[in-house]
């Protein structure tokens, strides 16, 4: 078993959207890795840039003419070894010479490269023995804000988390289950509802925010009737994209109200004791960290969790920590780079009592490395949509992990 790597190949595939993307084969003397970028919409500002100026076509010729030669002749097994030399390569602070995607793929493929060449899965090889915890799927249902386009509601994503189920299988059928209820019940609100689905598979109707909110507890509340174990949810405002920086106010169109900091916070804890959420992310614009300190301060049983507002970054979460601003944090690979990188926001984050919580991106392929990382980085939620191509991927991939583990499998601890 050699875990050398000899050549790697890279080539340009599509996302769901159809927007171009790339995939990489990192090949060692006995084994062989494949991994594809995905790419988000409502990007946070301190994301790593993407690609390089040309795009996927430069950061082909990047991994042809800088990559390749370089990583020839490593291990993979030192999946940091890799990782600074990528850093090293690009030379800057957001990977704008190869690109953040790039490095991603060639990291995750690197991953996988390594776990293979000992006959073994990532996960198993990341985590080792103690990975037998299955994170639960936090599920877009119904879609708004930049994700749509029409009369859809403001707030981003109605995110289904059942969390009372018992194995990961109840937790995903649950989702499927409340997913196609608000389906019916989209159709019972609207008899124009057409069935439109956005990029992650949730429902795109004609409704308001608070109608999206009566839909999602009335179908979480018969499910978790129905399966018998209790079935919550949450919200992503996604609030960036809400904000306008000239008058210093959330836009909300649907509603037709404007509002400061101060209101945004009582509106989100009205919601969060009206509605029992369970899950919060991105309640206010991305530089506003202290009125994440006040809302964690003063909403109990919740999950505040910071996406644009941290970018995986790791010198964000330092801020947050100390303010104790938030106490839940998403996990996108990409946003950061490498997984190295991202590893050290988990550790940390973990480290001071925060849930992490895996997550696919809007745009994104049917790679399904995210399921493997969530189970390594022992994750308790991953945020990977319901139905739709490239979220099936991610939720079949754990599924085949559960019943790989058998009766070693059980489901994370959730500190709601
Ligand atoms: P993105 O959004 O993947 O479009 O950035 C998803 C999210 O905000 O969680
Ligand atoms: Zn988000």
């Amino acid at each position: 078993m050699s875990s050398i790597i000899e050549d790697l190949i890279a080539r340009k595939i599509f996302n769901n959207r159809g927007d171009e993307t790339i995939e990489v084969d990192v090949i060692t003397t006995s084994g062989f890795g494949r991994a594809s970028a995905p790419a988000g919409k409502s990007l946070g500002k301190a994301e790593v840039a993407y690609y390089p100026q040309g795009g996927v076509d430069q950061a082909l010729k990047a991994i042809d003419d800088l990559i390749a030669p370089e990583l020839a002749g490593l291990n993979a097994d030192f999946q940091e070894e890799i990782d600074n030399t990528l850093h090293e390569i690009d030379g800057t602070k957001n990977f704008k010479v190869i690109g953040g995607n790039t490095a991603f793929a060639v990291s995750l493929a690197n991953a996988e490269a390594a776990a293979n060449s000992h006959g073994l899965l990532i996960f198993q090889f990341i985590g080792g023995n103690a990975a037998n915890t299955l994170p639960f799927p936090l599920g877009n249902t119904i879609s708004g804000g930049q994700h749509t386009r029409g009369k859809t509601p403001d707030i981003q994503e109605y995110l289904a988390l059942p969390n009372g189920a018992e194995t990961f299988l109840e937790a995903a059928t649950a989702n499927a289950k409340i997913h196609k209820r608000i389906g019916e019940l989209l159709k019972k609100k609207d008899k124009l509802f057409s069935g439109g689905k956005g990029s992650e598979g949730a429902w795109v109707a004609n409704i308001g925010n608070l109608d999206a909110f009566e839909i999602i507890s009335k179908a979480c509340e018969e499910v978790g009737n129905e399966l018998d174990f209790e079935c919550g949810f949450g919200i992503d405002v996604a609030a960036s994209s809400l904000w306008n920086e000239k008058e210093k106010k959330y836009f909300y169109q649907r509603d037709g109200k404007k509002i400061d900091a101060g209101e945004q916070l009582d509106f989100i804890l009205d919601l969060i004791e009206k509605y029992h959420l369970v899950y919060v992310e991105d309640a206010f614009e991305e530089e506003d960290f202290e009125s994440y300190k006040e809302l964690t301060k003063k909403s109990k049983n919740c999950l505040i969790c910071g996406d644009d507002l941290f970018t995986t970054n790791n010198e964000r979460l330092n801020y947050g920590i100390k303010l104790n601003a938030a106490n839940s944090i998403i996990i996108k690979v990409n946003q950061i780079g490498t997984l190295t990188d991202a590893l050290e926001t988990i550790e940390n984050a973990q480290k001071h009592g925060y849930t992490t919580v895996m997550s696919h991106r809007s745009g994104d392929t049917c790679d399904w490395h995210i399921a493997q990382l969530a189970v390594a980085f022992k994750c308790p939620i991953i945020k990977t949509g319901v139905v739709e191509g490239a979220r099936i991927a991610k939720i079949n991939e754990l599924v085949r992990i559960e019943h790989f583990l058998g009766n070693r499998a059980k489901m994370a601890d959730l500190k709601i």
